[in-house]
């Protein structure tokens, strides 16, 4: 394991690779302990929906770390890998994601040398502290179980076109507000929570997640499944969990598997916020948690 860094006029840079971005040492250390402003991440990233697809999980750790972000996925369909993106700490400001064909493609975008002397470089988080104010009850009958990528979550199904819902797992709530433009019969929603330990398929590592996302189809059964386009717009939505981490990489994935560039904020005591909504259907808003220090040495 090394920590790659190099000085520029523009800026320090940091090198990782791939599943290196799950992991505290040396994706974190590079960002929090060497202050790089810039992370080069060349990678084979296989899309894995509903929350770990290249574009939804680079750009969140982007705005989770407060750092520039430049993520070059290969390009092979087979493998199912595509999604590259120039990310900054408050937004994307480019992302390319091609399942039509087998081309490249370069992307160009403008990004501060130093984001966090930059006036659009966004404060601190406490990812918990509004999800540990507000008091609601997790007192729902209907909650039951599913998997994301192997692991079980409590589900609770979004009936109502809008509403406050809560969701527990162990020690983790997750809160949601929503509006939805309008509640369709043909599409199913959920909230959910995982607050039950280790992921241990390909890589053994320690999450919390709370999840707002569409089921594959309206079976409940498939809730977690991966599902790539959807119908129903959101108004607006607000989602905030009681986490024990603070290191929490927020995703917003829209309908065809893209982003949502300014179409949502964090604030500071750790909401997800979007008030007027996305420009297309969504996905899956996440707020994705990683416990480092619950990891094994
Ligand atoms: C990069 O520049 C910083 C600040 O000027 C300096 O502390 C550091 O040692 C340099 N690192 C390298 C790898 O040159
Ligand atoms: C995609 O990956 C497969 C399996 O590793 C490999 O056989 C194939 O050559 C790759 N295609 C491209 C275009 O790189
Ligand atoms: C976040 O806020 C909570 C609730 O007020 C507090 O207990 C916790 O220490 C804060 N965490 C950090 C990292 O400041
Ligand atoms: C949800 O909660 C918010 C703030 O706590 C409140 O203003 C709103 O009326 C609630 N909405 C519903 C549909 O209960």
């Amino acid at each position: 394991l090394e920590f790659v860094t190099f000085n520029t006029s523009f800026g320090k840079f940091g090198i990782f690779t791939c599943a290196d971005i799950l992991f505290h040492d040396p994706a974190v250390v590079l960002v929090s302990k060497l202050q790089v402003d810039t992370v080069l991440f060349p990678t084979a990233w296989g899309n894995t929906l509903p929350l770990l697809s290249a574009i939804q999980f680079h750009s969140a750790w982007a705005m989770g770390m407060r750092v520039n972000f430049l993520s070059a996925n290969t390009r092979n369909s087979s493998l199912d890998m595509t999604g590259s993106g120039i990310y900054a700490p408050n937004r994307p400001r480019a992302f390319h994601y091609n399942t039509e064909t087998e081309d490249g493609h370069l992307l160009v975008a403008e990004l501060s040398s130093h984001p966090r002397l930059s006036p659009t470089y966004p404060a601190a988080v406490n990812w918990s502290l509004y999800a540990k104010q507000i008091s609601a009850d997790d007192n729902d009958d209907h909650d039951f179980n599913g998997i994301i990528y192997f692991d079980q979550f409590i589900f609770t199904e979004l009936t109502k076109p809008e509403g406050n819902r809560t969701v527990c797992q162990k020690d983790l709530c997750c809160h949601l507000s929503y509006r939805m433009g309008e509640k369709r019969e043909d599409e199913v929603y959920v909230l959910g929570a995982f607050d039950d330990g280790f992921h241990i398929v390909e890589g053994k590592y320690y999450l919390q997640i709370c999840t707002l996302l569409k089921c594959k189809n309206t079976d409940l059964k498939t809730c977690g499944q991966p599902v790539a386009t959807a119908l129903t717009n959101f108004e607006a939505f607000v989602l905030s969990g009681t986490f024990g981490t603070n290191y929490v990489f927020p995703e917003v994935l829209l309908s065809g598997v893209q982003l949502a560039p300014g179409e949502f904020q964090i604030l500071s005591d750790g909401r997800l916020i979007s008030q007027h909504g996305t420009s297309k259907p969504v996905l899956t808003v996440t707020l994705f948690g990683r416990w480092y220090e619950k990891d094994l040495p």
